[in-house]
């Protein structure tokens, strides 16, 4: 696999990199881990947890630990991770020839299979598991059965929430309540009404506050591993040192369970007669697939895609109400197809991505021996070691990306800037790549990005100015002359 000088005794790589020691310490047992767990939620957060280190061992590829150390109430955590932040060595995360995806989500820990019915989920398993193979392929067909009714559905909820927050600012007050309420309200319905076809208004109970059940669910799961700003040193205590138990959250659970199992039953159908999914395990995975993926992925990407419109100062937005009337003339309508040819619309969708990539961790544990190479150097890997990429500087990569650090809506326009999406990693994948049965790659992948762009274009369409900086809104609304020339979302 790589070859000694006969000058020295530094190997090469067939590539010619040099293999190198994979710098970075672990420190001593106890001591270590809480010494980066610390710094990683305390003292540093995520991001300078990760690039002191890269600066310190002057590596992209190197060792660390990562949080949770010490959940007392799970089986025993192993916080030792080889780190990836640069665009050469995260594609080996992707490789399922290198590494096994095999209940390693959240990393090491994973959280009791209680919330999930007592069974291990598709997105916890690997490729190489003939029912990751079944449940995957039932999300891809179902995607691609409902995706009319994903893009009316979701101009449906936009519209009433644009319209909600209106009325809201509808005084002289440009303080709103609150963006995420109403957001979070709107994915939900949608995403129930499209992925599973149960309208939340059947229930008044899950109309009302299911979005904040799942919220709930989602959360208790991945706090062990998640900084939500309480103050210091509670959060530690209180939040991070154990993992919290099902019941609280059992009752909610099996209400969003009933709901599904009554109102989705033409998918189920599907699952179990198509998929051969038990009713039990379609009902839990699609569950999974609603709250942890598709509503947990947009509750933190949608906020940030709002208030980096919202706070632009550059006259983007602009630009971008030019390219979706210019899109949208003669009477042409939202939606997937006419967001295709919304070039900037789709460039800014994707520098959020990179900028901001809602997952910001991934995991994979070595399947063999094999060398990972950066762009410097190659480090031996042994069998069983858990990867850990952290997106946030990968995507930051100087030797990919020209000045990595500045947002620029432009930056994948073109011939030269569509090449760059080989290197757009929030997915799970490069953006160019396909999800499949045999990769691990989000099921949802251009989904996302579309309706992003749906979103994106309803609010400049809408709006002669759109002002939001999270606390803060204002709108300017179309003039009556030009809105009656654009289409309305329905
Ligand atoms: C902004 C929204 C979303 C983000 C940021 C997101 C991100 C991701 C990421 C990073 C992964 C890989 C996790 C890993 O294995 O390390 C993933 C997997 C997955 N996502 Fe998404 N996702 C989003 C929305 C959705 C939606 C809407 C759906 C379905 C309707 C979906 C379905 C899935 C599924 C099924 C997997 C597991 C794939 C597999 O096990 O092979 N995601 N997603």
């Amino acid at each position: 696999m790589f070859r000694t000088t006969m000058a020295s005794s530094l190997s090469f790589n067939a590539g010619g990199l040099p293999v190198l020691p994979l710098p970075g310490s672990y420190g001593p047992p106890l001591l270590g881990p809480l010494k980066d767990r610390l710094d990683y939620f305390w003292f540093q957060g995520s991001e300078t947890f990760f690039r002191q280190r890269a600066a310190t061992y002057k590596s992209t590829v190197f060792r660390t630990n990562m949080p949770p150390t010490f959940p007392f109430l799970t089986k025993k955590i192993d916080p030792r991770v080889i780190a990836v932040v640069d665009c050469a060595a995260f594609p080996a995360l992707f490789d399922l020839s290198l590494v096994e995806k095999r209940d390693v989500l959240i990393g090491d820990f994973m959280p009791s299979t209680d919330f999930t019915g007592g069974m291990r989920v598709m997105v916890y398993m690997d490729p190489s598991e003939q029912k990751h193979n079944a449940g995957k392929a039932f999300c891809l067909d179902l995607l691609k059965r409902r995706a009319r009714i994903w893009v009316s559905e979701f101009l449906l909820s936009t519209d009433v929430m644009l319209t909600t927050i209106e009325k809201e600012l509808s005084g002289s007050d440009t303080r709103c309540a609150g963006l995420l309420v109403p957001l979070q309200k709107c994915i939900f319905s949608f995403l129930c009404k499209s992925l599973a076809g149960a309208d939340p208004a059947t229930c008044p109970e899950i109309a009302d506050c299911g979005f904040a059940m799942l919220d709930k669910w989602l959360s208790l799961q991945i706090l062990p591993t998640t900084s939500i700003g309480v103050l210091q040193p509670l959060e530690e205590i209180f939040l991070h040192s154990f993992a919290y138990p099902f019941a609280l959250v059992k009752g909610n659970y099996q209400k969003l369970y009933d709901f599904l199992e009554k109102e989705g039953g033409e998918v189920i159908g599907m699952a179990t007669s198509e998929y051969s999914l038990t009713k039990e395990g379609a009902i839990h995975n699609l569950l999974f697939i609603l709250g942890f993926n598709a509503f947990g992925g947009f509750s933190v990407f949608l906020p940030t895609l709002i208030t980096t419109l919202g706070r632009d100062t550059t006259g983007l937005q602009g630009r971008l109400r030019a390219e979706v009337r210019r899109v949208l003339a003669r009477g042409r309508q939202l939606g997937f197809d006419t967001v295709k040819e919304m070039e900037l619309v789709q460039s800014t969708v994707h520098e959020v991505l990179r900028m901001n990539p809602p997952v910001f961790l991934q995991y994979g544990r070595a399947r063999k021996d094999f060398l990972l190479s950066s762009h410097e150097a190659s480090f031996q890997v042994r069998t069983g070691e858990l990867l850990c990429g952290y997106q946030k500087l990968a995507m930051r990569d100087p030797k990919v990306f020209d000045d990595p650090e500045t947002f620029n809506p432009d930056r994948y326009m073109g011939e030269k800037g569509r090449r760059l999406l080989d290197y757009l990693y929030w997915s799970n994948g490069p953006q160019t790549a396909t999800p499949s049965t045999a990769n691990k790659q989000c099921a949802a992948k251009d989904y996302v990005v579309f309706t992003a762009c749906l979103l994106v274009a309803e609010i400049v369409r809408r709006y002669d100015d759109f002002r939001c900086d999270g606390s803060s809104l204002s709108v300017t609304k179309l003039e009556k002359a030009a809105a009656s020339a654009v289409p309305g979302p329905s």
